[in-house]
């Protein structure tokens, strides 16, 4: 059951916990900088976490805890059937399950079309499917670049069920990273540079370390917007 993955093709490169490793110590005096909503965005340079400016953003309590109870009313029938994959070596993702929805219920529908005015340019074209991501509390997502031929400049995305921390590593820069705590709940938005230039994940549970603070992380839901591209 590869649903997606089929038309959102990743390319992703094996991951570079090291260089971040050795960055973090040796940045550890002043590199890490906390900015912007309420220090939700750490990165290894002031200026790399400047200079993408809105292009990076986190909105927590974005969804009520009503909302989010909409979504898994909606969501958990037709998940609950699929199994969570983890034998696909070869996939981005590794332990979930996935799925794609065009038509909502009104409570869900209504949030939607915040995400979608919160992310997205008025009139821009967007994928009808909204992807819809269950990972397992073992499951994690690999570094990678979503397919520049299928989905455009900004990818949305809300987080249900658990925090999570994502991570973005420049392409070919290793050193030049951010991590994103995103809470429970709440909505992030990758544009442009952060979206073509950079590979994100959502570590997996062992890893889940922001600032020095662990993060546990339980199966989370994510629910996706995307445009198409330009
Ligand atoms: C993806 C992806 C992030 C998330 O499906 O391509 O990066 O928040 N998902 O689940
Ligand atoms: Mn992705």
């Amino acid at each position: 059951m590869r649903l997606l993955l089929t038309v959102i093709k990743r390319t992703h490169k094996p991951p570079v916990y090291t260089s971040r490793q050795r960055c973090l110590s040796s940045c550890a005096s002043g590199g890490l900088l906390p900015l912007r909503d309420e220090a939700l965005i750490l990165g290894s340079s002031r200026e790399l976490v400047q200079g993408l400016g809105s292009q990076v953003e986190v909105r927590t309590a974005f969804v009520t805890e009503e909302e989010e109870g909409a979504f898994l009313r909606e969501l958990e029938p037709g998940l609950k059937k699929k199994r969570y994959e983890f034998d696909h070596w070869d996939d981005a993702i590794h332990g979930y399950r996935e799925t794609e929805r065009l038509r909502w219920g009104a409570a869900c529908e209504e949030v939607l079309n915040r995400v979608r005015s919160a992310a997205f340019p008025e009139g821009s074209p967007l994928l009808g499917p909204v992807h819809v991501l269950d990972l397992d509390k073992t499951g994690y997502i690999k570094p990678h670049i979503d397919s520049v031929k299928f989905c455009g400049s900004t990818i949305a995305g809300l987080s249900l069920l658990s925090d999570s921390i994502m991570r973005l590593v420049r392409e070919n820069t290793s050193n030049e990273w951010l991590d994103l705590l995103l809470p429970r709940r709440s909505l992030y938005i990758l544009r442009d540079r952060a979206r073509y230039n950079f590979t994100h994940e959502i570590l997996k549970d062992e890893e889940s370390v922001f600032n020095g603070q662990r993060v546990p992380r339980q199966r989370r839901i994510s629910v996706i917007c995307r445009n198409l591209p330009g």
